[in-house]
């Protein structure tokens, strides 16, 4: 066995887990006081039973719901108009529920409630204002598999256009203080959704399991993600509105997609997910789906070309192949390439769009370049190599 390397791990939220969670919501939010501003997409929640019930369980048990919708990813606009309509309003918890666009822009207006002015300055890519940590308490509660914001740290906002960027709200402190994952939520995820935001959490487990950054504790929990996308990934896919086990699975699976990439860092498909997901209206799961099967060859490849030095990151790549493809692998060689077939077996039967599907074009390419980067990931592609995975999804 090898030495431990020195690591940290950051806390992770107080996690209420399983079908029917929801119904706990009500009392979660009296922990911290009676009025709570709910931050939800603006269709399929808020129009559900679901709502409904919570609403009344809510209204019931003493509490006031104010509420704020959001289309689309969250902008800093959006978080800066929020902010200033509800702060004086002394709202005790913010509850985020939805994909990963409600749940960054509740992360990131409870810790923007207690400060004065924009979030803008506070943001990665400005920079010039550093957060305290201070936040009013959140709770957040996901209706799709896929980001793990529940469990992150960092709260993701976009202005899409011809100069855009994603940027993060990043502090310790603004990992959730509860997640409720209640898997019922997400039998209404559409197919698609559901694909995109499947290969999103696999994405980050992978990235996150042979990251540099990675960590016994980071390992234990990616492996334990990868068995669960293994048993849940195609059948949520193709039956996801009847498939409760299936959901159960990759509910966990993004739960701890969010906990290990939290801890270990990201790799080159992340790198690429910024800049994409800045200069054009892409889904986030989809440009990490699209782009994963082509950056992993990539890696692996890589890799290769020094088996000795490399030989741990191409272990685990081998035996993250053998989880999702749930076969007995006998060397190293055969489970990256089982790794491999299994990535693209699932890309090809969730048909996830190309690149060119949303406006990318060749001469786009040198833009996306620019702004990329490898991230944590365990072999460095130069510009070259980095081309040539986007170009197999163009
Ligand atoms: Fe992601």
């Amino acid at each position: 066995m090898t030495a431990l390397p020195p690591f940290a791990f950051a806390r992770i939220p107080d996690i209420h887990f399983g079908p029917g969670k929801l119904s706990a919501l009500p009392q979660l939010i009296r922990r911290y006081g009676h009025r709570a501003l709910f931050v939800t997409g603006s269709t399929s929640f808020v129009r559900s039973e679901a709502h409904a019930r919570l609403k009344e369980k809510a209204i019931g048990s003493g509490i006031e719901i104010l509420h704020a919708t959001l289309s689309g990813e969250p902008s800093p606009e959006f978080v800066d108009a929020t902010v200033a309509e509800f702060r004086g309003k002394q709202v005790d918890c913010v509850v985020g529920i939805g994909g990963g666009s409600p749940l960054d822009a509740g992360k990131a207006i409870s810790a923007m409630l207690p400060l004065e002015g924009s979030v803008v300055p506070f943001l990665e890519c400005v920079d010039t204002q550093k957060h305290d940590g201070r936040k009013i308490p959140y709770i957040a509660v996901p209706t799709s598999s896929g980001t793990g914001a529940e469990a992150t740290k960092n709260a993701v906002l976009s202005s899409v256009g011809p100069d855009g960027y994603k940027s993060s709200l990043r502090h310790d402190n603004f990992v959730p203080d509860i997640a409720v994952v209640d898997p019922e939520l997400m039998l209404s995820c559409p197919a698609d959704v559901t694909a995109a935001c499947g290969l999103d959490a696999l994405t980050q487990l992978l990235e996150a399991y042979v990251s540099s950054k990675a960590s016994p504790m980071t390992d234990a929990l990616a492996l334990s993600g990868l068995e669960h996308v293994a048993a849940g990934f195609l059948p949520a896919y193709e039956n996801g509105a009847n498939d409760l086990v299936a959901r159960s699975h990759m509910a966990y699976a993004a739960l701890l997609s969010g906990i290990v990439l939290a801890n270990a860092g990201l790799g080159v498909v992340h790198g690429f997910a910024g800049p994409i997901g800045g200069f054009f209206p892409i889904r986030h799961g989809v440009v990490c789906g699209t782009l994963f099967g082509a950056a992993t060859r990539a890696n692996i490849d890589a890799l290769r070309r020094d088996p000795v030095a490399n030989r741990i990151a191409l272990e685990k790549h081998a035996r993250a192949g053998a989880l999702l493809s749930g076969e007995a692998t006998a060397t190293i060689e055969d489970g990256c390439n089982r790794l491999l077939q299994t990535l693209d077996r699932w890309i090809a039967a969730t048909g996830i769009a190309r690149l060119s599907a949303y406006g990318v074009t060749r001469t786009d390419l040198p833009r996306i370049l620019d702004k990329s980067n490898n991230k944590n990931s365990p072999v460095t592609l130069d510009r070259q190599q980095m081309q040539a995975i986007l170009e197999a999804r163009l």
